[in-house]
This record gives C-alpha cells, sequence and structure tokens, in this order.
C-alpha cells in the first residue's frame, strides 16, 4: 500500500513585516537581507499560536481532501514550537477539528519537521495502523527569536501547511521512497533552550531560550546533505532526476536552494521559491509551497515530486512522490 496526498491547505498570520520595518530594530537593511537570503517580508503573529494557525490549514486540506474530521485517524504534527510543553499541538488540533476517531501527536525536527512526519505517517499507513492521516508543519519562530539578533531574527516568519493523506492499493500514485539522518554532534551549531525553571534545590529563577545560530556551519551542512538525501531517494526508488518535475525545498536561504540546484545540475524553474513572501516558517515551509503548487494548478496526477529539508538537530530527510 501506498500513501497518497489527497487535499492541501497552509496559513499564514495576516500581518506582514518586511525589511525595512526590521531595519527600524535591529541594525539591518532590505538590500542586506534581500542579496543574503532572498527574504523580503515575513507573517508574523500577534497573537494566535501554533495550534491555531496548525488547525486552519488543516481545515483547508481537509476541505480540498473532502474529508470529514471523522475520517482521520492520525494526526501528526512537525513543530519545535508548541503552545504548550503539553497538550501536544496535535491533541490541540484534534480537539479544535473534533477529530474524535484520531490518535494525534508531536514530532520533533526543527525545520525537518513536516518531512519527517510525513514519513512516519507513511510507514504507519504500510504497517495497517491508519488510514487517513493529517499531517501538519507548523511553527511559530517568531516567539522564540532573539529580536535584538540581527544575524537570526531577519530570517523566520510563522506559518503552517497541512496534507491529508490516505492509503491507495495503486502504484501509480504516492510516496515511492524516503530517508532521514541527524547528527545529534551538531546541536549547538543550531538550538534554542527550552524554558528552564529552576527547582528549591538550584534556587534559580526561569529562563526564556532564544534562536541561537552559526549560519555558515548550517549552510555548508545544508547544501551538503540536501543532495545527498535526494540523490539517495532517486537510487532507492530507481527514479532518474530528470522525470522529477519539482523540488520543494525547505525554504531556508535562496542561495542555498541555488548552491543545492548547482549540485544537482538542475535549473532552478524546477525548484519553486516562495521564501521571498515568508522567510523560513521552520515546519511549515514545505507543506505551504506544496499547497501554494497545488492551488495554482501546477501539479497533475503522474508529477514527481521530491520534497526535501534539513534543520536543528541537525536533521535532514527526503520524500518522492507521485502525485
Ligand atoms: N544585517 C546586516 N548585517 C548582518 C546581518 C543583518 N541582518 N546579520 C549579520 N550581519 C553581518 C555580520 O555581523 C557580519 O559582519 P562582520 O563581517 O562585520 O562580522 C556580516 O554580516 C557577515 O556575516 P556572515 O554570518 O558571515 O554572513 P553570511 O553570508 O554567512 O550570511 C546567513 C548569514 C545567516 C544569511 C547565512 O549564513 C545563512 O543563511 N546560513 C544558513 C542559516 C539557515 O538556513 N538557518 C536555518 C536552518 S533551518
Amino acid at each position: 500500500m501506498r500513501m497518497r496526498i489527497i487535499g492541501t491547505g497552509s496559513y499564514v498570520p495576516g500581518r506582514t513585516v518586511t525589511n525595512d520595518d526590521l531595519a527600524k530594530i535591529v541594525e539591518t537593511s532590505d538590500e542586506w537581507i534581500r542579496t543574503r537570503t532572498g527574504i523580503g517580508s515575513r507573517h508574523i503573529s500577534d497573537g494566535p499560536g501554533t495550534a491555531f494557525m496548525a488547525a486552519e490549514a488543516a481545515k483547508k486540506a481537509m476541505e480540498s481532501a473532502g474529508v470529514e474530521p471523522e475520517d482521520i485517524d492520525l494526526i501528526l504534527v512537525g513543530t519545535t514550537t508548541a503552545d504548550h510543553c503539553f497538550p501536544s499541538t496535535a491533541c490541540e488540533v484534534q480537539g479544535m477539528l473534533g477529530a474524535v476517531r484520531a490518535v494525534g501527536y508531536d514530532i520533533s525536527a526543527a525545520c525537518s519537521g513536516f518531512i519527517f512526519a510525513l514519513n512516519t505517517a507513511d510507514a504507519l499507513m504500510k504497517s495497517g495502523a491508519c488510514r487517513t492521516a493529517l499531517i501538519i508543519g507548523a511553527d511559530n519562530l517568531s516567539k522564540i527569536v532573539d529580536w535584538t539578533d540581527r544575524s537570526t531574527c531577519v530570517l523566520f516568519g510563522d506559518g503552517a501547511g497541512a496534507v491529508v493523506a490516505q492509503g491507495c492499493e495503486s502504484e501509480e500514485a504516492g510516496l515511492m521512497a524516503m530517508n532521514m539522518g541527524s547528527d545529534g554532534r551538531k546541536a549547538s551549531v543550531l538550538e534554542c533552550q527550552s524554558r528552564t525553571m529552576g527547582n528549591f534545590l538550584t534556587e534559580k529563577g526561569p529562563e526564556l531560550g532564544y534562536i541561537t545560530m552559526e549560519g555558515q556551519e548550517v549552510f555548508k551542512f545544508a547544501v551538503k546533505k540536501v543532495p545527498e538525501c535526494i540523490l539517495k531517494a532517486l537510487a532507492d526508488s530507481g527514479e532518474d532526476i530528470e522525470e522529477i518535475k519539482y523540488f520543494v525545498l525547505h525554504q531556508a536561504n535562496y542561495r542555498i536552494c541555488e548552491s543545492i540546484a548547482k549540485r544537482l545540475k538542475v535549473p532552478m524553474d524546477r525548484i519553486p521559491m516562495n521564501i521571498e513572501r515568508y522567510g523560513n516558517t521552520s515546519g511549515a515551509t514545505i507543506p505551504v509551497l506544496l499547497d501554494e503548487l497545488n492551488r495554482e494548478g501546477k501539479l497533475t496526477p503522474g508529477d514527481k515530486l521530491m520534497l526535501a529539508g534539513f534543520g536543528a538537530g541537525l536533521t535532514w530527510g527526503a520524500s518522492l512522490i507521485r502525485w
């Protein structure tokens, strides 16, 4: 049995923050941000949290798939910015949707979260544990960004993307190959400590964690690992790279995607980009981009798409799907 995506949806908060807006709070410029990253603006939430955005994206995906909340038997959310330590975002989304038959839980793989969730759902579907899954990537990074650190705060935005996937018997569609990896030795390259509360033994007060990053290390890792995992997925499936219509890549930096394209010898017109409007929305970038391609009518049955991402952990992964 193969897992096939039958609907997509996405949500971003209404409030847009431009590079010029950020230049008012940190020493930066539209020119620096655009040339180094490709980002022009991002959507920032002024209230609604991760679960709300995830549920809004999920509603649209369910509508596009033509399924009801009661049809869903699995909800996976790739996120690192859950609104609560517990319950999980997936359980909150389940409550908001009334998906009473589902089991829900979160997957923590930072910007690789959606890919990890998609691949996990495929494995669960193959095992027979579920038939209709809601797979979401959602993050509210604006809440954990240090807004005085210009080297990170200009990069990120908030948003959510979702797909509904169902098991199908046909070999003509669905997830064809996947892989994932992580290297915990590189954890400190990109991290955000949790909120830590001392206890009566340490007499420490609460401390809030913010994102810290060694940008060039992440850049080097991404341009090496992403092509590797894409080539592995192609080799495992026996597909030729020329057969891939679009490479739907994690939107972290335009230049990273350009480097990946160069290494794979693939022209940029097969690497759709929307980072200019959203920045890096972490777990949401890939499903938001997929939803845009779907809604713009750019996907037709039989198209082969390579989804691939990377993020803190460090983590990376790819999913090769036939639409
Ligand atoms: N505006 C203006 N100047 C800035 C700036 C900003 N927003 N951020 C950093 N700078 C400065 C630095 O302080 C540095 O100044 P210095 O030379 O006086 O020390 C200079 O710009 C160059 O910084 P550097 O870090 O070398 O720039 P870079 O070309 O590596 O670009 C990133 C920085 C973050 C854009 C780039 O490394 C990157 O995209 N890395 C990957 C990050 C990523 O994808 N993270 C998410 C992973 S999921």
